[in-house]
């Protein structure tokens, strides 16, 4: 009865604190959602870190540098809670440089091949930032941008902008980017994108969060269990390109269709396997029509945390963290090896150069939509 009445009573505070203008009095008055400074980019800009509460305890912290995840929350079967995402201390861990710890990804995520694409036949030349490939975006792309953050919906969320400009790293178009996080009380974390733009476009937006549900730094991540909902993906060639195949996964180690652990098949001597370096793939998620459904749902045996995705999306980058190489982390912790997973929902890589995978063209007058919440439980 008690905590009921605290919630309402922050409830109302939350009400009070966004209608007044002092953002300390906000800070203060709201449980739900709190505010501090995060540093300074090397360009002078002042950039925050935002966390999000929910009414388990559960906490989502985000900068509005990158959008970038920095922690995450959540209970065992102990109900002890751990941070599950890989990442830095400071903001001056990722402005030094890193693997895209949970940022926001944009305005393409994965790799268009030779950094480049064609459009209402006009070549766009893009910023190659991988060998002869575009990765992620580009040199600077949006987990390097500095986001405008709104506290909405009471504080159970975060709404972050961007406007990226017309030939920023190459791509054509004003694109109006919004990318919001919310927590709610079933412990689920929501990450609703929407863009629009001034001329037509490619758009593949995702966020590149390092799970580990034994908690952040907790050694590697083979144990955890995998169940993925595909019975396809997308094989690559040599530089990590989808050669256009769609391969089913029945009888491959690509076969998550029972779980199975992460570890089990990582080091067969599997083609595919051996150019990712273990599982660094695109899966064509099975799904019977439009909304969210269920892609992916890992086990962790040890502390029983579940985390299930779900997405709108028709795609799922598989990474399991492959290209860590002792990067000094938080709390001091060390990440190598495995020692986090991605599942970056998403449309298909290179999907520019491939006519045959769904489209990522944006015209005009269209919004772009995707919708992926990561959902947290035990058993
Ligand atoms: C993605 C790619 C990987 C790797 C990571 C970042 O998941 O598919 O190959 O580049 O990002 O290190």
């Amino acid at each position: 009865m008690h905590s009921g009445r605290l919630i309402i009573f922050a409830a109302v505070l939350g009400t009070i604190g966004l209608t007044s203008c002092a953002p300390e009095a906000r800070e203060a008055s709201t449980s739900r959602f709190s505010r501090q400074s995060f540093g300074r980019t090397d360009t002078g800009e002042q950039v925050e870190l935002y966390t999000l509460t929910n009414s388990k305890g559960v906490t989502a912290a985000i900068t509005n540098y990158g959008g970038i995840l920095v922690s995450l929350k959540v209970p065992d079967r102990a109900g002890q809670l751990a941070d599950v995402v890989l990442g830095f201390d400071t903001l001056d861990g990722y402005l030094k440089g890193h693997p895209y710890f949970g940022a926001i990804i944009g305005r393409y995520g994965n790799r268009i091949a030779k950094a480049r694409f064609t459009l209402n036949g006009v070549e766009y030349r893009l910023a190659p930032n991988e060998g002869e490939n575009s990765l992620h975006g580009g040199i600077k792309g949006f987990d390097k941008a500095v986001w405008t953050a709104k506290e909405i919906d009471g504080g159970k969320a975060l709404e972050l902008s961007y406007l990226s400009k017309d030939g920023e790293e190459g791509f054509p178009g004003n694109l109006a980017v919004k990318v919001t996080y919310s927590l709610n009380d079933e412990n689920e974390l929501k990450i609703d994108y929407t863009a629009t733009t001034d001329k037509d476009t490619v758009v593949n937006l995702t966020n590149h969060s390092y799970f580990n549900l034994a908690g952040q730094g907790e050694g590697d991540v083979l144990d955890h269990v995998v169940t993925i909902n595909a019975d396809r993906f997308t094989p690559v060639d040599s530089k990590l390109i989808p050669t256009g195949e769609l391969r089913s996964v029945a009888g491959t180690p690509f076969d998550f269709r029972t779980p199975h652990r992460i570890g089990e098949r990582i080091n067969d001597r599997d083609e595919q396997l051996i150019l990712g370096r273990g599982y660094d793939h695109n899966f064509v998620l099975n799904r019977t029509g439009e909304g969210l459904a269920l892609a992916a749902r890992v086990v962790e045996p040890k502390t029983g945390r579940v985390m299930e995705v779900l997405t709108t999306e028709p795609g799922m980058q598989f990474y399991t963290g492959n290209f860590l190489d002792s990067i000094t982390g938080k709390g001091g912790k060390v990440y190598k090896q495995r020692y986090g997973f991605c599942l970056e929902t998403q449309h298909f890589p290179d999907s520019p150069n491939k006519p045959e995978f769904p489209s990522v063209v944006l015209k005009p007058g269209q919004e772009y939509r995707s919708t992926t919440i990561y959902r947290f439980s035990v058993e």
